[in-house]
């Protein structure tokens, strides 16, 4: 899960798979993470506006802490999910031509009437960061459909 500080929307979206993903049996299989293509935020917890929606929504994301996306993630990660257009084309100028059908946008899982993006709310206001946890929910349940087929196909771990 990527955006662009890693403090507020992709680690919402982290803490939402990661919830669904242990509803759906599939926490051993998939391997899940969260990183931003920028680096002003590096070590830091999530936003606390952030934190708190998602609590109050059942998903506890005090723990982790923001890193910048590197070259080995597009290795290492099946799915590389951008949390909207811009960091879309970030992650496409830096991602190796090898790998570049691993880059998505999350809310390409989700319904085909969602939007196609999932705007910053860093400057925004609560009803911003609920937008971001509705969000990250619909797209969530397709993906788990997503992965869970590539779990079936393959023995070994997907990676998310
Ligand atoms: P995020 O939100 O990309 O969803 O983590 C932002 C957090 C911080 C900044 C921008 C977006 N910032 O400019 O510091």
């Amino acid at each position: 899960m990527v955006c662009l500080g890693n403090i507020c929307r992709s680690p919402t979206a982290e803490g939402v798979l990661l919830q669904k993903l242990s509803e759906a049996g599939l926490s051993e299989a998939v391997v899940v993470d969260s990183a931003g293509t920028g680096d002003w935020h590096i070590g830091q917890n999530p936003d606390k506006r952030a934190q708190a929606h998602a609590l109050a929504r059942g998903y506890d994301i005090s723990a982790l802490r923001a890193r910048q996306i590197t070259p080995q993630d597009f290795e290492r990660f099946d799915f590389v999910l951008a949390m909207d257009h811009k960091n879309l084309a970030t992650l496409r100028a830096l991602c190796p031509p090898a790998r570049q059908g691993r880059i998505k946008l999350l809310m390409d899982f989700a319904p085909a009437a969602a939007p196609a993006d999932i705007a910053d709310p860093f400057f925004g206001e609560a009803a911003d960061f609920e937008h971001v946890i509705d969000c990250c929910e619909r797209a969530s349940a397709g993906l788990i459909e997503t992965l869970a087929e590539c779990v079936d196909a393959a023995p070994k771990k997907s990676q998310a």
